[in-house]
């Protein structure tokens, strides 16, 4: 064990209302890397929250008639309830109305005041009070706030200004020293770009409400939220206060965040830590917004999804998965409860599900119910080990870059290649052949430790899963099989273990299924009618189901450049848009459009395909096209659809 250190947060929440399933997104994130670093030693200190303060609360307070205390009281035990159902790990809570977190703002407001970084003025500007924010007369889209849409109030007083102005080329070169600051890059560029545009001074306290933490130098101003709450980070640690939490965490801190903060936390906070004499944290990670059909949550439009019933529904450990494995990269997903039930059908109850189930299932049948010697190797099952064993660390790679997706999909190609193990070895056929009782042995010993190695490192992303695995294959008290260590080697899993199969560890879920996606005039497989089924399943090989449909992830995408390739008279490298994202698209149609015609044009795109180099460059995903006789048309759709929608 080493003393590295890994400390890592979550935004602290409003508790304004309920938290809903973008919430849990932020906090699930969290969670997983907290938990996987722990699994790899770290000492580990992960912090949620609420940020309780504001004009907005104190407002709602009064229309509910109790005390802005009362009323945060009952929001933020929801909060906690909600953490604990979805088994987050956190090993603090702050609350910023509480006095350890009181004092350290107002110790920091008075350390920035005494060396002169804030000074008392007058304020004149737009106040967005649900997004807490001030704004300038040049930053309002049509008059209202450019973050939310609402309208913004007319705010005049003698407030505190912090002289962020000061700070800016001191914050450039820091983010310029340290690529690992901001992430995604795209965000990293933005928040660059909006710094060389000029800061302003910041408005820090605030004199028209009163819930708030009092400027220590003038009771009448209660300073400004974002200030207060970013301080969170530190003042959970007992910075200042002598607290050796804060000397240890801090220097290892990451921050993740949703897009719509970053600005606060790689402009704003990095400045006051900088003004303050603190070193910004290692990294703030900004994921992209969670939506639902119709765009974003919220109250007035009745689309807010409400974790907890999702999480009685399904379970915990699905919704993580499901929030982990389909949000893409620094980008937008999307949510739907057909999209979830998929992914649970099709990841977890099909291929992961029924690996274990198949697996105990042969070892009852074939090798009484124990986990055999492997006797004879063959080729196949190197590259079975071969999957397992860079797989710890293209998971550990793919999660320091805060690629949860990527992650999980890693660990599915060793799930699906044990699936595959499955038909390639056939043990039915195997114990059959009493001269093959050796080879029986190898494979199912192989498909043991590839179950073995996939739940390990599926353990920080669906915490309650190991447990039934660990059950069903008698491993429970083997400890020693269960860590990081012990699948960096294949072959690990004792022998001769007695299994206790057990029912589905992920159980499909028909009832949704069927009203989703079974058409009215599919077939009911009843005991009568099971034989004919499974001829006409002969004939019908070639049918897929739309589990398998939905594997492929098609988008639309908005060509925004086109360009020959060099030397390759067929291809074009398009540059593709999806929403916020951008790709670079190798595609074969040069001899069938030219550049300029393609440009503007909205594509479909699969964009979940493992990208691919054509002539040096890295293509990230595949156009859909038709073609017969010599000619081809790409295909493109018949009204405005925005980039990045899902086609289905
Ligand atoms: N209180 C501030 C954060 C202060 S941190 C020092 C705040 N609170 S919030 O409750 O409005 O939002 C918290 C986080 O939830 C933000 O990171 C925001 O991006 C995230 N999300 C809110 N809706 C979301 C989705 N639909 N999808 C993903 N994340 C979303 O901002």
């Amino acid at each position: 064990m080493d003393n590295r250190t890994f400390y890592v947060t979550t935004p602290i929440y409003y508790p304004s209302d309920k938290l809903h399933i973008g919430h849990a997104l932020t906090t699930t994130m969290a969670d997983t890397l907290a938990r996987y670093k722990r699994m790899r030693g770290y000492d580990v200190f992960f912090l949620t929250g609420s940020d309780e303060h504001g004009q907005k609360i104190e407002r709602k307070a009064k229309e509910a008639g109790v005390t802005p205390l009362a009323y945060v009281d009952k929001i933020v035990a929801t909060f906690q309830h909600l953490w604990k159902k979805l088994d987050i790990s956190n090993d603090d809570f702050i609350r910023t109305s509480e006095e350890r977190h009181k004092k350290v703002v107002q110790a920091l407001f008075k350390k920035i005041y005494d060396q002169g970084d804030i000074y008392k003025s007058e304020y004149e500007g737009w106040y967005c009070t649900p997004c807490e924010t001030f704004w300038t007369d040049r930053q309002l889209v049509e008059g209202n706030c450019p973050d939310c849409g609402r309208p913004v109030e007319l705010v005049k007083e003698e407030s505190y200004f912090f002289r962020m102005s000061k700070y800016a080329d001191r914050l450039l070169q820091y983010i310029e020293d340290h690529p690992e600051f901001i992430q995604p890059v795209t965000r990293r560029n933005e928040m660059v770009s909006f710094i060389k545009q000029g800061l302003e001074d910041l408005c820090i306290s605030r004199t028209t409400f009163d819930w708030g933490i009092p400027v220590p130098i003038d009771e009448k101003h209660v300073i400004y939220v974002w200030f207060d709450a970013l301080t969170n980070y530190i003042s959970a640690l007992g910075y200042g206060s002598g607290d050796p939490k804060f000397e240890k965490y801090w220097p290892s801190a990451v921050h993740l965040v949703g897009k719509d903060i970053m600005r606060f936390h790689t402009i704003i906070w990095p400045i006051i830590l900088i003004a303050a004499g603190i070193e910004p944290p290692v990294t703030v990670f900004g994921h992209g917004w969670l939506l639902v059909d119709g765009g974003k949550m919220s109250k007035s439009k009745g689309n807010v999804v409400d974790p907890l019933v999702l999480i009685d529904k399904y379970g915990t450990d699905a919704i993580r998965y499901f929030l982990l494995r389909e949000m893409p990269y620094g980008a937008d997903g999307y949510y739907s409860e057909d999209a979830l039930i998929l992914r649970t059908n099709t990841d977890l109850a099909n291929d992961y599900g029924n690996l274990l189930s198949r697996t105990t299932s042969m070892l009852n049948k074939f090798c009484q119910g124990q986990i055999p010697a492997p006797g004879e190797e063959e080729p196949l099952d190197q590259e079975l080990k071969n999957i397992a064993k860079g797989l710890p660390e293209e998971v550990d790679q793919a999660l320091g870059r805060f690629e949860f997706s990527a992650a999980l999909g890693a660990i599915w190609k060793l799930v699906s290649k044990a699936n595959k193990y499955i038909e390639e070895t056939a043990p039915w056929a195997l114990a059959k052949d009493p001269s093959q009782t050796g080879r029986l042995g190898t494979v199912m010993y192989n498909l043991v430790e590839a179950i073995r190695i996939s739940t390990v490192l599926l353990s920080p992303f669906m915490p309650n899963t190991p447990a039934k695995v660990w059950a069903q294959l008698g491993l429970t008290e083997h400890l020693d099989v269960q860590n990081w260590d012990s699948i960096l080697s294949w072959g690990k899993t004792p022998v001769g273990v007695k299994i206790n199969r057990g029912e589905p560890i992920f159980p499909r879920i028909e009832e949704e299924k069927e009203n989703i996606a079974a058409p009215a005039e599919e077939k009911k497989v009843t005991a009568e009618n099971k034989n004919q089924a499974q001829a006409e399943d002969k004939e019908a090989v070639n049918l897929i189901e739309i589990e398998d449909f939905a594997k492929v992830d098609l988008r639309v995408a908005e060509v925004i450049a086109a360009k020959k390739v060099e030397k390759a008279d067929k291809l074009l490298e398009l540059r593709v848009r999806l929403g916020e994202e951008e790709r670079t698209v190798v595609a074969g149609i040069a001899l069938h459009y030219a550049p300029e015609e393609l440009v503007g044009k909205k594509i479909i795109l699969v964009a979940n395909l493992r990208p691919a180099k054509l002539r040096g460059i890295t293509s990230q995903g595949m156009i859909l096209a038709a073609s017969q006789d010599g000619k081809l048309g790409v295909l493109t759709l018949d009204r405005d659809i925005p980039s990045g929608a899902k086609v289905k």
